[in-house]
């Protein structure tokens, strides 16, 4: 039986996400979960290595440990690939990860077809934060979206709040030389990452396909309410200072200023953490984040604004103090209408239902495209369930993108 050059992808590719969801690639049981400087997290950047080295490929990784493979010698032009391999603490198998495999199999195809395309595949560290609360970490470090003073000291780990510089070195890295990381994006000609959409807008509109023209941006911070612990029992309610009813006030106010400023402006409460977080004591004191996000800026950092006024009042009115931190923040990010063009032709000759969009999860394309002419690809994940361990996705999607991606990078040499 003859197995068309797609089927064969699409075996491969469930293959690589197969392998890659077993036990010796996830700290839990219950979801995907890889980190920066782990043994799961290392395991599955000896993966990527062993099948770039077969092709001949380069393989190094940057001072900090994103993953970096080249099938031309370092300096040449070249046009990258990639996405990320680390996951979400409740991660599922495809977020990340298959856009890297898809990578690794546009890499294959070139051999296969002896297109001899110079291609360097890049794999991000700590896209999703996971380990130390920071997201896109790899390559904010490598476009220099971030300073020492935060890699040696405010940057901590989520697991032992040591700085993200000591498990860096711990790992055997030179945290010390992350400026040099920059470098492997010096001779690139273009950027195109695939990743799971993480929405449902493909899968409602029977798209296979989805060509991404921006990526939404976003606000990261943190606030502190203060109040007093009290016993839970003993104390009337005139008498409490009560961060919780704070909280409460913030969450609602939250939902109502995104639905106010609507042109997709979205926003989270994600991480509460409540001191001391006791069934019979009222809190002392309530940490939690705020995840603001949107394509239009004006509106997402209005919503991010009138948050942190909102928190503030509430907390003065019931004789409380709030504290608001920033943990970081990306504007929107509009990608290379050249590469998006031919992302597009390739599309349309492939035959296959396809649509152009935005994305609204945040991607390492929104560093790379500041310095490298960018675009993305999309694929439908079912439901549009992601970080989540039932997030689900077709590998023969991720197949038809490959040739896609392929064959536009191919009409841009
Ligand atoms: O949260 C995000 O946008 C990305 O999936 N880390
Ligand atoms: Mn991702
Ligand atoms: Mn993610």
């Amino acid at each position: 039986m003859i197995v068309s050059e797609r089927d064969r992808s699409t075996q491969r590719i469930a293959q690589d996400i197969e392998t890659l969801s077993g036990s010796a690639y996830t700290l839990s049981t219950d979801a995907i979960r890889r980190y920066a400087y782990t043994t799961a997290y290392r395991n599955t950047l000896d993966y990527f290595s062993r099948a770039l080295d077969r092709l001949g490929f380069e393989v190094y990784e940057d001072p900090v440990g994103t993953l970096v493979a080249r099938n031309v010698p370092r300096g040449e032009p070249a046009f990258g690939i990639g996405s990320h391999c680390d996951s979400n603490r409740n991660g599922g198998r495809y977020d990340g990860t298959l856009g890297v495999a898809t990578a690794l199999e546009v890499c294959r195809l070139n051999e296969e077809r002896g297109l001899g395309l110079p291609l360097q595949l890049i794999s991000f560290l700590e896209e999703e934060g996971s380990g130390f609360g920071q997201m896109l970490l790899g390559s904010r470090i490598m476009v220099q979206r971030v300073t020492e003073t935060e890699l040696k000291h405010s940057f901590r780990a989520i697991d032992d709040g040591r700085s993200f510089w000591e498990h860096a070195e711990e790992a055997g890295y030179e945290p010390a030389r992350w400026r040099d990381s920059v470098h492997a994006l010096d001779a690139l000609s273009g950027w195109i990452e695939m990743h799971i959409e993480q929405a449902r807008l493909l899968q409602d509109t029977g798209n296979r396909i989805g060509i991404v023209t921006a990526i939404a941006g976003y606000v990261h911070a943190d606030v502190v309410v203060r109040g007093r612990a009290d016993h839970a029992g003993a104390t009337p309610m005139a008498f409490r200072l009560d961060p919780g009813l704070v909280l409460a006030e913030c969450i609602l106010e939250l939902e109502r200023l995104a639905r106010a400023a609507g042109g997709g402006t979205v926003a989270t409460v994600g991480e509460i953490e409540v001191h001391p977080g006791l069934i019979n004591a009222v809190p002392g004191h309530i940490r939690f984040s705020l995840d603001v996000r949107g394509i239009d800026e004006t509106l997402f950092r209005g919503v991010a604004d009138d948050i942190a006024a909102f928190a503030g009042e509430s907390s003065r009115r019931r004789g409380m103090t709030v504290e608001i931190e920033e943990r970081q923040t990306l504007p929107p990010t509009p990608l290379d209408e050249r590469i998006v063009g031919a992302l597009t032709t390739a599309a349309e000759e492939s035959g296959e239902p396809f649509m152009l969009m935005h994305s609204g999860a945040a991607h390492d394309t929104m560093c790379v495209a500041g310095r490298v002419p960018s675009a993305m690809v999309f694929v439908p994940c079912k439901d549009g369930i992601s970080h989540s361990p039932d997030e689900d996705a077709d590998p023969a999607d991720a197949a038809l993108a490959a040739e896609i991606i392929l064959n536009a990078i191919a009409a841009l040499h």
